[in-house]
């Protein structure tokens, strides 16, 4: 499933696999005056090809190493002779051989998106100019060592990948780290936007206040996990006082989301 979507001069490409009535783990890519800003998971690959046909390519850049931001570079730098993507430093050679990690992919991951073939990469510059608008580069790990965030300082524009993803999020990747992203978002918070393009899909025109909130219940949440565990309590008493339960998506992602990975990751700076 491919949606188009346009929202002033840029384009947001919102995609999943749909395996029988249903789309899973939906993820979007957004065109903005040439650039690509990544290209999507495997699994949808054909179908973006052909979304694309009408809308001319002239870079790429991946927000991350993950196998739904990088999908699809093989296949558009093979059909579309896009030059080498752009990424942070420390994803080059895993987006330029992503088979050691994502033959490890989980299972969800493995349905949903797919694995990634191997594909061109080379650093990305401190800033993009287009033939309109500059974007600057910004490193924020925490989600991912690698992750870059664009900022359009002019139009207050910023795209996000996985940085984002909405105010109260209280599941996290096994191999996140928390307080690195809580240092991101300190950060990020500073700068100066207000519209914020995510990788999820959503576009929120209060941006930094989404931001601004996600940080602040973070902090929050940081501060009470320290607190329970001053007091003796493990992680697993910790996460049935905050949130009653862990996720139910621990048991889909088999433990690639989930709470015990939040409290954990938070926990390892005490
Ligand atoms: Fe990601």
């Amino acid at each position: 499933m491919i949606e188009i979507s346009q929202y002033g001069p840029i384009l947001r490409f919102l995609m999943g696999r749909t395996i029988g009535e249903q789309t899973v783990y939906t993820m979007a890519c957004y065109l903005v005056d040439g650039l690509l800003i990544d290209s999507g998971p495997y699994h949808t690959g054909e179908e973006f090809l052909a979304a694309l046909q009408d809308h001319p390519v002239e870079h790429l850049v991946n927000t991350h190493h993950h196998e739904d931001h990088i999908g699809n570079n093989h296949l558009l730098q093979t059909e579309l002779g896009l030059p080498p993507a752009w990424a942070h430093p420390l994803g080059l050679s895993l987006i330029r051989n992503p088979a050691p990690w994502a033959k490890k992919m989980q299972a969800y991951r493995q349905i949903a998106w797919g694995e990634p073939e191997a594909s061109q990469v080379v650093e990305v510059p401190n800033q993009i100019q287009t033939a309109h608008y500059l974007f600057d580069v910004l490193h924020v790990p925490g989600h991912s060592p690698d992750h870059i965030v664009l900022l359009e300082r002019e139009q207050g524009w910023l795209f996000t990948g996985d940085v984002f993803i909405s105010e109260r999020l209280n599941v996290v990747r096994s191999d996140e780290n928390v307080n690195d992203m809580i240092r991101s978002l300190q950060d990020l918070v500073q700068e100066p936007f207000e519209t914020i393009f995510c990788a999820s899909g959503a576009i929120r025109t209060d941006g930094k206040k989404a931001m601004q909130a996600k940080l602040d219940y973070w902090l929050t949440l940081k501060e009470q996990c320290q607190s329970l565990h001053r007091k003796g309590y493990t992680e697993d008493e910790i996460i049935n006082h905050l949130f009653g339960a862990e996720s139910r998506l621990a048991a889909l992602t088999e433990g690639g989301m989930s709470r015990a990975n939040l409290v954990h990751s938070i926990l390892q700076e005490v």
